[in-house]
């Protein structure tokens, strides 16, 4: 019997249990840096948004630091809840919620904040959102790593074509209403509607909303599955600071509305 066939490579995708793609075991460069930037602010708060099984969480956790994980699936944060060492359970709040629909946060509160592979499941306008409430709850000096699919995997050799023809004139060129149409072996692990990015999407709507980008990386990861593996460039990552003087904190307090919304020009 052949059973290497059948024990799971260490660095195998996992399957979320809600539809929401697949999760690696390993980090990625941009989530190792977040896993330094709080190892580096040890007295900080941090925040995991879109945790699932809790990658990141963890070793953030194992690091002695306090971090808030939340996800959309309550099963997701049930495994997480389980795989935490007891010792370091106290230092991880779990919360279920839609971000940033049900889930919002006081302005000012986060030293680091990580949303690993989940901008795929919102729509543009809550994209938008999310930056916004991002922006606001950290703390100035504070840091986003946030990474994301691009279109340059070799299951959506197809799309890319399409991509490339948008990405000028389109804000969203990276739009996809049926991933059937791409990815079919893999349309079962994922929503019909999705949304994959390049860093000048990822960079764009960070500087929107205040954020300085620091790093913008397309990049491999261990273990990426050969029906993804392409170049080298099939995730996007982008690392970026709350500025100390964010505009956004100046719009606030004097609660007027950002120019670009109030002139709705997009
Ligand atoms: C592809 S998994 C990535 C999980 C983890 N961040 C990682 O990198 O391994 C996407 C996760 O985001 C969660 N998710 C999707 N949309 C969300 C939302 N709007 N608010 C909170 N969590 C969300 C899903 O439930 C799922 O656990």
């Amino acid at each position: 019997m052949n059973f290497a066939r059948k024990i799971p490579q260490a660095c195998e995708y996992i399957p979320t249990l809600n539809r929401m793609g697949y999760m690696s075991p390993a980090l990625d460069e941009i989530q190792l840096a977040f896993v330094k930037h709080c190892e580096n602010n040890k007295t900080g708060l941090f925040l995991d948004i879109g945790c699932g099984f809790g990658v990141a969480t963890q070793p953030v956790a194992k690091r002695g630091c306090q971090v808030i994980a939340c996800d959309l699936e309550e099963r997701h944060l049930a495994v997480l809840n389980e795989s935490i060492p007891q010792k370091y359970r106290s230092l991880v709040t779990l919360l279920a919620g839609h971000f940033p629909d049900e889930l919002t946060f006081p302005h000012n509160t986060f030293d680091g904040i990580n949303i690993s592979m989940v901008l795929h499941f919102l729509s543009p306008l809550s994209i938008e959102k999310a930056f916004k409430e991002i922006s606001l709850c950290l703390k100035p000096g504070g840091r986003l790593f946030l990474t994301t699919s691009s279109p340059y995997q070799r299951a959506l050799s197809l799309f890319a074509p399409i991509y490339e023809k948008r990405k000028y004139v389109e804000e969203w060129p990276g739009y996809i209403d049926d991933i059937a149409k791409y990815v079919p072996h893999r349309a079962h692990l994922l929503p019909k509607r999705n949304i994959v990015f390049c860093t000048d999407e990822l960079s764009r709507v960070a500087s929107k909303f205040g954020l300085d980008v620091q790093t913008a990386t397309f990049f491999s990861r261990e273990g990426i599955p050969p029906d993804l593996s392409l170049e080298g460039r099939e995730y996007s990552g982008i690392i970026c600071e709350k500025p100390k003087d964010s505009p956004l904190i100046f719009l606030e307090k004097n609660k007027e509305v950002s120019p670009i919304h109030a002139a709705n020009i997009r």
